[in-house]
């Protein structure tokens, strides 16, 4: 299948306590760095707070894709914008204030992502596409690695695919993306892949991430 495809290897885990070297593993071969920030409300799990986040933000050698799993998001979403992330994805379910929320991340010079749990229908967001720079269907119970790939996930990426039509927002699907489920959620449209687990548990980091894009290509 013709077209981009991006590979964002989540760091969520990574060797927390060599977080640079495992960063650095992957720098040269991937698109963006994933950074899943979780606050153990909106999900059950805690991972960095602001500052360590900032930090990672800051010294990052790839541009960041910050993944927000917090709850009252759109203050915070703000302030990840305004430290530099490449890119911040809000869920759906954790806005009070879509629209304005997108619109702050970008103009603090983000891209501004929409994420919407396995449970979430994609047609009730269709309207926000305009403020988006990215959606991302997730193929998993947000809060943990490691999880398994949900395949009936894909037709709402195809849903989400064809409503998105000719507008220029990438289409990322984020759980359990791995050599044996990458062709499948390219096939369903999506063209943005987080593998985390399929990356930092393999021997060789950096030629699995060649290897996840070379099949999400069709090589
Ligand atoms: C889960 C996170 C993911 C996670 C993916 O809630 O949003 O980014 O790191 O890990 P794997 O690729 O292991 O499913
Ligand atoms: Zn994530």
């Amino acid at each position: 299948m013709l077209g981009e495809v991006r590979i964002t290897p989540s760091i969520l885990n990574a060797d927390k306590s060599h977080l640079q070297e495992e960063i650095a593993k992957i720098a040269a071969v991937s698109d963006l760095l994933h950074l899943d920030i979780m606050d153990n409300q909106f999900v059950p799990n805690l991972t960095w707070d602001f500052d360590a986040a900032h930090a990672i933000i800051k010294g990052s050698p790839l541009p960041v894709d910050s993944h927000l799993m917090v709850a009252d998001v759109d203050q915070i979403a703000v302030a990840y914008a305004e430290v530099g992330s490449a890119s911040v994805t809000v869920h759906a379910e954790a806005c009070a204030n879509i629209r304005q929320t997108l619109r702050s991340i970008k103009a603090h010079g983000s891209r501004a992502s929409l994420a919407l749990k396995p449970g979430t229908p994609i047609s009730d967001y269709a309207e926000f596409f305009d403020e988006v720079d990215m959606v991302l269907i997730m193929t998993v119970e947000p809060g943990f690695g490691g999880q398994k790939f949900m395949v009936e996930m894909m037709t709402k990426v195809a849903e989400t695919k064809k409503l998105i039509g000719s507008r220029d927002i990438w289409l990322q699907v984020d759980g359990g993306v791995s050599l044996e489920t990458i062709e499948i959620a390219r096939s369903a449209g999506a063209d943005t892949f987080v593998a985390g687990s399929a990356v930092f548990s393999s021997s060789d980091p950096a030629q699995m991430v060649n290897a996840l894009r070379a099949r999400a290509m069709g090589l």
